[in-house]
């Protein structure tokens, strides 16, 4: 029992020094995003599961369909805390604010998928 009562909080304290705090959207939120650096980081890290051209693959939702209907909060707190079977991405705030950026730019209704965005090639 006295091993028990030691270890609980020793794993508490582990986990959330392995993870940290959650990050909030706030910081993110606050910022200026840039269209085209937005587009350049979309295409590293959200397209292997979204698809360059927003269109989704096997259980991943096509973003160029459904971003519209988030709002900005939760499409910058997918990207930095996860969401469901999505993990929380490699990204900064200002990354995060430039990607919002480019999706609004670019999808900013289920309509606008009908015509796809060029996809930049991998640097
Ligand atoms: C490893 C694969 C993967 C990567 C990389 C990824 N996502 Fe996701 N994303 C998912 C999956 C799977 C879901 C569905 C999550 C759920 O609802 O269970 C999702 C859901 C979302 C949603 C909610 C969409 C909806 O219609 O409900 C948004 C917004 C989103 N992702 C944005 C992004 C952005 C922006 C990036 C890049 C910064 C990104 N994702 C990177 C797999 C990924």
């Amino acid at each position: 029992m006295h091993v028990l009562r030691l270890a609980l909080p020793t794993v508490a304290v582990a986990v959330v020094v392995a993870c940290g705090p959650a990050r909030e959207p706030d910081a993110a939120l606050a910022l200026t995003g840039d269209v085209a650096r937005g587009q350049a980081q979309y295409q590293m890290v959200c397209a292997r599961c979204h698809g360059a051209n927003g269109f989704g693959m096997l259980q991943t939702p096509a973003l160029a369909y459904t971003v519209s209907s988030h709002d900005d909060r939760t499409v910058v707190s997918a990207m930095i805390r996860g969401r469901g079977g999505m993990g929380a991405q490699d990204v900064t705030d200002q990354q995060a604010a430039d990607i919002l950026a480019w999706l609004r730019a670019t999808w900013p209704t289920p309509e606008a998928a009908k015509t796809p965005p060029v996809a930049t090639p991998p640097p």
